[in-house]
């Protein structure tokens, strides 16, 4: 006997990313800041008043917004706080997506989604990429055919960190009936050099939704805190039916207010993580194993049979390195590592050389 829906029942629910309660251990397994919040996250977290706990936080997350608004230069009506970005993509299904529904989402990407619509009980469309992880040139074809009531980009790619151009986007929303959702989870590590500016595509196409988190760039993947981003015909449903009344906490909201205000220390350690990448990947590509080119905070590298991705990942963690390994098609011989700091992304460098020799 069991109280489930039939399709929980037949679901296996999503896989996280190992989270060790030891402190010994390099983690490069789940895309985190290897730096620490912002010094003016920690004035705020310092300052928080205990007795305000008593009362329910801003409904709306007020200062949150206003601090977002000022950010990207859009109106606050045009951005959803969230309990971290996975909140905002449950909103996005239980808003917009029927069950039975076709999701349309590119394979690889984030593991969560094929998850969402199993709860939803929707159907899911996931289109290949192709060999060097860019988009089939049919794409939209494909699109089009599976009928799709939503669409779901992760730009930069997760997990191959390929970057999509803002005006592809474009072409897609101008050429796709339903709602175009692009999750920039990893966006503030995308090079400055392209340029990459999608916000300006919410003013201009009221069937785009963008998805940003705080838990990569700002170093607060612990306290859940995400936003999107759309016309106001898209946000007011989630905002005003169908999120939680209180789906932000008081602390989270001032927390997260601090980091947004606090943007430029995100940036710098986002520089810094770029540059760290560059090192991994040559470092890395030395030794035979080999990334391509990646606007994101993580490598996906290719590892040599004669070593093999499964047993190197299990030989790291032997070595209280942790990176990510999918039991997954086209992935089974690939790692996707994070980017930690200088001395972590060297020892993990050490620890493939002596592993490659034995
Ligand atoms: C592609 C992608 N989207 C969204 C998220 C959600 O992040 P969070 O719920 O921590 O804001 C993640 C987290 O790893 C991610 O990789």
């Amino acid at each position: 006997m069991t109280f489930e829906r039939k399709n929980i029942q037949k679901m296996q629910g999503y896989a996280p990313g190992e989270q060790p309660s030891t402190a010994n251990i390099i983690k490069l397994n789940t895309n985190e800041n290897p730096y620490p919040p912002s010094p003016q996250v920690l004035t705020a977290l310092k300052s928080i008043d205990v007795t305000a706990l008593r009362r329910y936080p801003s409904p709306m997350a007020d200062s949150f917004r206003e601090a977002a608004s000022r950010l990207h230069n859009i109106s606050a009506e045009q951005i959803i706080p969230t309990n971290g970005g996975d909140e905002l993509l449950r909103l996005v299904l239980t808003t917009y997506v029927e069950q039975l529904d076709t999701i349309a989402v590119c394979k690889p990407s984030y593991s969560l989604y094929p998850v969402l619509a199993e709860i939803q009980g929707c159907q899911l469309k996931e289109i290949p990429l192709l060999d060097d992880w860019s988009m089939p040139e049919d794409f939209l074809t494909q699109l089009n055919k599976s009928a799709a009531k939503l669409l779901i980009l992760v730009n930069p790619n997760a997990p191959t960190g390929a970057l999509l151009r803002v005006d592809y986007l474009a072409e897609i929303a101008e050429n796709f009936s339903g709602l175009l959702l692009i999750d920039e989870a990893y966006v503030d590590f995308i090079d400055p050099e392209l340029n990459y500016d999608s916000i300006s595509l919410i003013n201009s196409h009221d069937n785009i939704l963008i998805l940003r988190t705080l838990s990569k760039a700002y170093s607060l993947a612990g306290l859940r805190f995400g936003y999107g981003i759309g016309a106001k015909s898209l946000i007011e449903p989630m905002m005003f039916k169908t999120r939680d009344s209180y789906n932000t906490d008081y602390i989270a909201q001032s927390l997260a207010t601090a980091a947004l205000d606090s943007f430029e220390y995100a940036q710098e350690n986002c520089k810094r993580i770029r540059q760290s990448r560059e090192q991994m990947r040559t470092d890395l590509r030395e030794l035979g194993l080999n990334s391509p080119a990646s606007q994101s905070n993580f490598i996906l590298c290719q590892v040599p049979e004669s070593i093999g991705a499964e047993k190197l990942y299990q030989q790291l963690k032997q070595r209280n390195i942790l990176v990510r390994y999918f039991d997954q098609d086209r992935l089974r011989d690939k790692l996707r590592i994070s980017i930690g700091t200088d001395a972590e992304n060297a020892a993990l460098v050490a620890a493939v050389k002596e592993l490659g020799n034995l």
